[in-house]
């Protein structure tokens, strides 16, 4: 074992020590929505998505946003505010979270969110402004109470009545605490940031008698509709130690550990890493799990040169936003052109997702997949170096009419097949079993001869074999995203399945699984196919561009494929393997028959907390019209 492999659990060590990193308070509080169904629930996603994408850059901005999409009775107006101490990075990561758990109050006209760093919420009416409505609540942690009740309450009351005031004075938010008897309380006191004086004094007005109720409690947090309180007997808010460097932002987790103490660390662990490695630990073998080859030097890269590779991150070489980060074109010093891309990383969290990343595509070698050349762990961010591909993405290609991106009928055929493989690997051949999470067009590079690869393992959680189904915050992309795991947030292999179907009818079609803005003009792609395949008229929907009267039966049959992986009910669904097959065997003719409509009818009620599923119609139609990236990180 090389000190290079050692290196990175060095860096995850450090940051778990530094004093500064961030906390997003991503933990949930409470989530309602309202009682009403919206009576146009595709019409509403139309709006939903683009009006939670602008909602997520304001609020990455600014820390705080609303926004309006659409015509009433669908319109949808949306608020996002981080709470005061969040830095723009935790806000993002905090926002990200509820920009994955609000579409649980879908196809409801609307929903709020509080986590304990963030709060998001969408309407079909202006909301703006108001600061009470029926759900208003104060929830408190009865678990432990103060022995001390009178002074306890008494303080309390004095110090959710200073910090209140101060946030009134002082933009809408403020924190301070207080001492007595050995008790203290951190109060915390933020309005949500459009209101006034007044509007803001009235809510946390409110909010504070209600909050008192909890005492003695050691801590509670009132929920209203324009403002947030919570207090605690621990410190809960960020302090960010920004004093010891003057450019604590740029290297947000080495430089704030004082250099005594990094030094300290890095000596102490250096001596435990030699104790180690004369044991002949298998410690780090076991952290990396069998395969990884992250101790071969080669693959470690200076950050300055990958830096200075991109052209300091230039917006010239910006290739797109993956998962996770930004991805450039780079030139190395030998002229190899490679993929950067670039992840935000600054919490125990962000790193562990690094790690997952770089341990699973190392793992994984298959011709339709992407290598990863590299990665960089010693500056700022972490970086991973991909295989560079002059003809970018397919979505580049299947969405764009002009003819010079014109791919044909057998170029996409290989395409479909080709990532087919990739998945079926991914799923039942790798050593882990791997879901991606992200299949979709813009997740398909294609090389000079439009041979596909899989990229970006971003999302991919490796998949232990004694469990049917991962429950996960769901991340990924709407409109590819099977039913089930957009309201279960159940993830299998057929979650995958799903996406690959609607790839399916993307490339045959031309067409994208939703517009996204704007009011619908016609059904969506995969009702509309699905009412081509009832009237056995399916070869109505080919594009015309690879139309041919030769190549229409085998093209029928690939959409039929495709069909068959977007069935409702995951156990109806082909595994990728069998999916394979079908596409081998396309040029023969076989028949199969769809049992399942492609849509699972959902419609979600939240209870007391509980998420459960009643069958309706309109909204899942709504679903696989959607569009658009949960998480832009
Ligand atoms: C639910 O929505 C209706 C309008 O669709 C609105 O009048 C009502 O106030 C909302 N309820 C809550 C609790 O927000
Ligand atoms: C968000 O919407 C506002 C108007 O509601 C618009 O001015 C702004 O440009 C939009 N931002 C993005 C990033 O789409
Ligand atoms: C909100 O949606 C409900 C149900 O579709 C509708 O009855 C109501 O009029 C809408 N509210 C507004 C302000 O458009
Ligand atoms: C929110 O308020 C509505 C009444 O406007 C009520 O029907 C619903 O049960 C409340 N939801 C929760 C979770 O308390
Ligand atoms: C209540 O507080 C305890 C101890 O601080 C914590 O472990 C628990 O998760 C809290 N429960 C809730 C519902 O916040
Ligand atoms: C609250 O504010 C008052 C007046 O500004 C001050 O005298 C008092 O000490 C403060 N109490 C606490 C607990 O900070
Ligand atoms: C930095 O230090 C100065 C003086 O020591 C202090 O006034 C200021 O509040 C500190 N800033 C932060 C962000 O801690």
């Amino acid at each position: 074992m090389s000190f290079t492999r050692a290196l990175p659990f060095l860096l995850v060590f450090l940051s778990s020590w530094n004093p500064s990193a961030g906390d997003p308070r991503t933990s949930f509080v409470a989530q309602f929505c309202n009682s009403t169904q919206s009576a146009n629930g595709p019409l509403l996603a139309d709006y939903f998505v683009p009006a939670m994408d602008n909602l997520s850059s304001l609020v990455h901005s600014n820390g705080y946003g609303t926004t309006v999409y659409g015509q009433a009775p669908n319109a949808v107006y949306g608020l996002g505010q981080c709470l005061g101490d969040l830095d723009s990075i935790d806000c993002q990561l905090c926002f990200s979270e509820i920009r994955s758990q609000l579409p649980k109050c879908y196809p409801k006209t609307g929903g709020r969110i509080y986590l304990d760093g963030c709060f998001g919420r969408y309407e079909n009416y202006s909301f703006f402004n108001r600061i009470f409505d029926a759900n208003d609540t104060s929830v408190c942690n009865n678990t432990r109470k103060s022995s001390n009740s009178g002074v306890f309450t008494g303080l309390l009351r004095e110090i959710v009545g200073n910090v209140t005031s101060s946030a009134v004075g002082a933009g809408g938010y403020a924190v301070n605490s207080a001492s007595n008897s050995g008790s203290t309380i951190y109060v915390l006191a933020q309005c949500w940031q459009n209101l006034n004086k007044a509007l803001c004094n009235s809510c946390l007005t409110a909010a504070t008698s209600s909050i008192l109720g909890c005492a003695p409690a050691l801590e509670g947090r009132a929920l209203f509709a324009g403002c947030f309180i919570r207090y605690s007997n621990s410190l809960f808010w960020n302090t960010y130690q920004t004093n010891s460097s003057s450019s604590g932002s740029d290297l947000p987790w080495i430089i704030p550990v004082s250099v005594v103490g990094a030094l300290l660390l890095i000596v102490g662990f250096v001596v435990w890493w030699k104790i180690v490695r004369k044991k002949k630990s298998k410690y780090f073998e076991e952290f990396y799990q069998p395969g990884l080859t992250i101790s071969q030097s080669n693959l470690h890269f200076k950050y300055g040169e990958l830096k200075k590779a991109t052209g300091n991150f230039s917006q010239s070489n910006k290739l797109g936003q993956g998962s996770y980060g930004t991805v450039y074109k780079a030139v190395l010093s030998d002229n190899k052109e490679v993929a950067v891309k670039r992840l935000l990383l600054n919490t125990r969290q962000w790193i562990d997702q690094f790690f997952n990343e770089v341990n699973l595509v190392n793992q994984v070698r298959h011709k339709n997949l992407v290598k990863l050349l590299g990665f960089s762990v010693d500056g700022p961010e972490s970086l991973l170096l991909y295989e560079y591909f002059a003809n970018r993405s397919l979505d580049l290609f299947i969405f764009d009419t002009t003819p010079d991106k014109h791919l044909d009928w057998d170029q996409r055929y290989d395409i479909i097949q080709g990532v087919a493989e990739g998945l079926a690997y991914l799923h039942e051949e790798s050593e882990t079993r791997i879901i991606h999470r992200d299949i979709k067009a813009s997740n398909i590079l294609l090389d000079d001869k439009f041979k596909p690869k899989i990229t970006d393992f971003g999302l991919a959680r490796s998949f232990p074999e004694d469990q049917t189904h991962l429950s996960t915050g769901v991340a990924g992309t709407l409109g590819y995203m099977a039913p089930e795991y957009v309201v279960h947030g159940h993830l299998t292999e057929k979650a995958d399945v799903y996406s690959f179907g609607m790839l399916i009818l993307e490339i045959v079609t031309g067409k994208k699984c939703s517009n996204a803005i704007g009011p619908r003009t016609g059904q969506s792609l995969l009702s509309k196919a699905w009412n081509h395949y009832r009237d056995d008229t399916l070869s109505e929907i080919i594009t015309e561009s690879i139309y041919t009267e030769s190549a229409k039966d085998e093209i029928v049959h690939v959409i039929k494929t495709g069909l068959f992986c977007t069935q409702a009910n995951p156990h109806d669904r082909p595994t990728m393997l069998k999916v394979v097959e079908l596409l081998r065997n396309s040029k023969r003719e076989e028949e199969f028959v769809l049992t399942d409509p492609p849509f699972l009818d959902v419609d979600i009620d939240v209870e007391e907390g509980e998420v459960s599923c009643l069958l309706t119609n309109s909204s899942a139609q709504a679903m696989s019209t959607s569009s658009s990236q949960f998480s832009a990180r």
